[in-house]
């Protein structure tokens, strides 16, 4: 398990669990759509600790998003302690 902070929660993803899963279990608001890493609408900056990547972000991301360390929380697992910001999080 992995403590991930996001924006003012903190929550924990089970081995092998997407950001967007764990955020959804803790009841988190964490905007979402395809879950499948089409969209983007599941977007949000990583700040520290690191994630496995299920897909190709650079597919759905530009090169500012990517090196602002922006990623899918759909098609990220935790490989760490996580701390995360999305700016359309209330
Ligand atoms: S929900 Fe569409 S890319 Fe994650």
């Amino acid at each position: 398990m992995f403590k991930i902070e996001l924006n003012q929660y903190q929550f924990m993803a089970h081995k092998g669990e997407t950001i967007l899963h764990a955020a959804l279990s803790a009841g988190i608001d964490f905007a979402h759509s395809c879950q499948a890493g089409a969209c983007a609408t599941c977007q949000c900056q990583l700040k520290a600790g690191e994630v496995r990547e299920l897909t190709d972000f650079a597919f759905v991301l530009d090169d500012e998003q990517l090196a602002e360390g922006i990623i899918l929380g759909c098609q990220s697992i935790p490989k760490s302690n996580l701390s995360l910001f999305k700016s359309d999080l209330k």
